[in-house]
């Protein structure tokens, strides 16, 4: 911890000198919230920190009266304009001090027009657009009286086991903090009190997507120095970009748990990151404490939570029950309390809640923007720019020539699943299938259809359809298969250990092959499969993820050329699953991947290389890179390189290509990663088109943090790499003076 040690240390010199300034005059929120604390009692403080999940009738006296005596702050898991209106006019007529509910909702990838799950957003590598898709989702949400979602998650992981890598943004903190802050602003708009607009709340504060072996709610266990190159830079780009809320993590930070952790809450979050929003637990988190024996019962829990500094409580109805009394027998300060409760109330205050409660609550509104034609459109671009293709041996896009295609496969006609988990409010008959898709196609195919198999979850049966769909495909002058999983393998509670599709899936795929036609496989998942078999029975392998309400035209419009494939993959898809953990920017170790005798880091029975590198995806164009010129071979601290390269579009047709930049610190006192994301750009390319792409590096770039953990730039060699993925790239070296 000396790193903290050593910031806080200069934070505390900071704000000591800051003592000695005139105090700013107070702001008219501070003077509102001020006035309100001093008129409230303790229980109606304990209220506004307790946060209920509530989805029965509003006419239920036990939940009317919790509301008309101030015992509770916020609800989740109600929504409709009509419905939440009326729970809050029991709030505001007939409680004691009328302080409004704010209502929050588990809005991940919209709210009912859902796109695509998050990581899917991110193969996207479109930032304004994620931004955009953002923001449908905060319209729908707030029309329906929704005012905070807890969303963005932004837990990097590099282990596709664990179920919840569907809801993040991929495996890189480069890639991963520009989503970050794009959701936030994509949610939270200009003006938090804009009732277009929603209350982000970024989570799972910290290091969650480290569970061990991919189960879920499994420990973690992972250096300082992870955790401030890792695992906390996306959550600072949220804060940077004005995060309202902080949702805390189920995990133990070095075996204490987050709830109770205030060297994670405070030092960290609040002082050293700048977090100055509320607060919150996860589902229950406080309860938590007595259940793994940090705490011998609710209130030694409560207090650990108040003093880490929580402050609302979801679920567990800790803070409501014994705040008040640990109050009075002196076991926490009424300061805290006052304190968590002024940070609830700034919200309030900050989403306007106290100057109209109930601005959110617009059914007109609501009727308007839920499931609007504009907001499909968008959920569709974003399916069609998260699709990566990862094979193609010309076979696509399906010529005008080829009208005899039989779809078969499990997931052809199913709708649910391609919501994904956390669909809100989505609902299936919404859902365009792939099936309905590509029959709804203008090119008019002749359609037949198999199913082939099960989906089978559970990997227990389902072959005996194998026959059926071999045979209706033995004319077809194309197969479309359609295989990945339902919607709740992956996300919360979906960890695997297998992550090979279900084996009748697979056993479909290679009779397929067995036939000698051309073999389109279209994979619907949450989350990096071992497709290695899978791509070598097929012709070609479409990864579409969990695509959303439009994703059946989005696919089809990719399969029959309608739209180039620009996705690109957020998260490295293993060859087998003893490689995972496996992420493209590894440290070296003192023995290589590639050692002539067996003294190597490889494993003895695999590649070591995955089967789709980070930053990998095809388009229907096909690119060329040149050589990477630079302006000059050094440059120093002030100064800033430019690094330029020329892509070509040697295809027939015109595309959008990503290009990536990554650098390496040749020689450091630490070891780093043989390469890192530092930027990318997408450049559109009609066929022969030649674009000189530019790159501007500074000593920013280049930063590190130092064998102290404090942040460094040394000088000296650097490697850069300029090129489609991490793996296939051009490089050249320079020297930073
Ligand atoms: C999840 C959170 C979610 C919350 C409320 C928890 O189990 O970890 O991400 O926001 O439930 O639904």
């Amino acid at each position: 911890m000396k790193f903290f040690n050593y910031l806080l240390s200069t934070l505390f010199l900071l704000s000591a000198f800051g003592c000695q300034q005139t105090q700013a005059p107070k702001s008219d929120m501070d003077v509102f919230v001020d006035n309100l604390i001093s008129q409230m009692t303790l229980e109606e403080k304990a209220g506004q920190l307790n946060l209920i999940p509530y989805e029965g009738s509003v006419d239920d006296p036990e939940f009317i009266n919790q509301l008309e005596n101030g015992r509770v702050g916020a609800i989740l898991k109600s929504n409709g304009a009509a419905r939440n209106r009326q729970i809050q006019e029991i709030a505001i007529q007939k409680s004691r001090l009328k302080i409004p509910i704010m209502f929050q909702e588990d809005v991940i990838h919209g709210y009912k027009t859902i796109a695509p799950v998050p990581l899917a957003e991110a193969a996207s590598w479109n930032i304004q657009l994620i931004k955009e898709s953002a923001k449908v989702a905060a319209v729908e949400a707030a029309a329906s009286g929704i005012h905070l979602t807890y969303a963005p998650m932004v837990d990097i992981s590099v282990d596709p086991r664990w179920g919840r890598v569907l809801e993040a943004g991929g495996e890189d903190v480069y890639l991963g903090s520009l989503i970050s802050k794009a959701r936030v602003e994509g949610f939270q708009g200009n003006q938090l009190d804009d009732p277009n607009t929603v209350m982000a709340c970024v989570k799972h504060f910290a290091g969650y997507g480290a569970s061990l072996a991919g189960r879920d709610y499994n420990i973690i266990n992972f250096s300082d120095r992870e955790m401030m190159e890792t695992y906390v830079p996306p959550f600072k780009a949220a804060i940077d970009a004005g995060v309202g809320s902080v949702m805390c993590a189920y995990s133990a930070v070095q075996s204490i748990p987050a709830t109770a952790n205030k060297y994670l809450l405070t030092d960290l979050l609040k002082k050293e990151l700048g977090f100055d929003g509320f607060l919150m637990t996860d589902w229950s988190t406080i309860s938590n404490l007595v259940y793994t024996g940090v705490a011998e019962n609710d209130t030694i829990a409560a207090k650990l939570a108040l003093e880490a500094g929580i402050e609302m409580d979801m679920k567990a109805e800790v803070f409501v029950n014994r705040l008040p009394d640990m109050v009075r027998d002196g076991i926490v300060k009424e300061a805290l309390v006052d304190n968590a409760v002024r940070k609830v109330l700034e919200a309030k205050y900050k989403l306007g809640l106290f100057q109209d409660p109930y601005s959110y609550f617009d059914e007109t509104r609501e009727k308007k923007v839920v499931m609007s034609a504009d907001h499909q459109q968008k959920v569709k671009q974003m399916a069609l720019e998260s699709m990566v293709l990862l094979k193609n041996e010309n076979v696509l896009p399906i010529s005008e020539k080829k009208k005899n295609i039989v779809v078969v496969g499990p997931l052809a006609k199913t709708k649910k699943d391609l919501l994904g988990w956390w669909f809100c409010k989505g609902e299936e008959e919404d859902v365009i299938s792939i099936y309905e898709g590509i029959e709804q196609h203008s090119s008019k195919p002749k359609l037949r259809f198999a199913q082939g198999c099960e989906i089978d979850s559970f990997r227990v049966a389902g072959k005996e359809l194998i026959p059926q769909a071999v045979r209706a495909a033995k004319n077809a002058d194309i197969i479309v298969a359609v295989i990945g999983e339902e919607y709740w393998m992956s996300g919360e509670g979906g960890g695997v250990a297998n992550l090979r599709l279900p084996s009748a899936q697979e056993e479909l795929i290679a009779e397929l092959g067995k036939l000698g036609k051309p073999l389109v496989s279209v994979v619907v998942s949450g989350r990096p499969y071992v497709l290695t078999d899978i791509a070598e029975h097929s012709d070609a392998v479409l990864q579409a993820w969990m695509p959303g309400t439009m994703g059946g035209e989005a696919v089809a419009e990719i399969l029959f050329g309608d739209f180039n494939p620009v996705g690109r993959l957020p998260m490295t898809f293993p060859i087998h699953e003893g490689q995972v953990p496996i992420y493209y920017n590894y440290r070296k170790t003192s023995h290589d991947f590639n050692a002539p005798d067996r003294y190597s880091t490889r494993h003895l029975d695999i590649p070591h290389e995955p089967l789709y590198p980070f930053g990998y995806g095809l388009s229907y164009a096909k690119f060329s890179y040149g050589e990477i010129e630079l302006d000059k071979p050094q440059f120093s601290m002030n100064e800033e390189l430019t690094a330029s390269i020329e892509v070509t579009n040697m295809g027939e047709v015109e595309g959008t290509e990503t290009v990536q930049m990554y650098i390496r610190d040749n020689v450091c006192q630490i070891t780093r990663p043989v390469k890192e994301l530092k930027g990318f750009q997408k450049v559109n390319l009609s066929p022969n088109e030649i674009k000189k792409v530019s790159f501007t590096i500074t000593k920013d770039d280049l930063t590190y943090l130092d064998k102290d953990l404090k942040m460094a730039v040394d000088a000296g060699e650097f490697t850069l790499f300029i090129g489609p993925n991490s793996s296939e790239n051009k490089q050249t070296t320079f020297t930073l003076k």
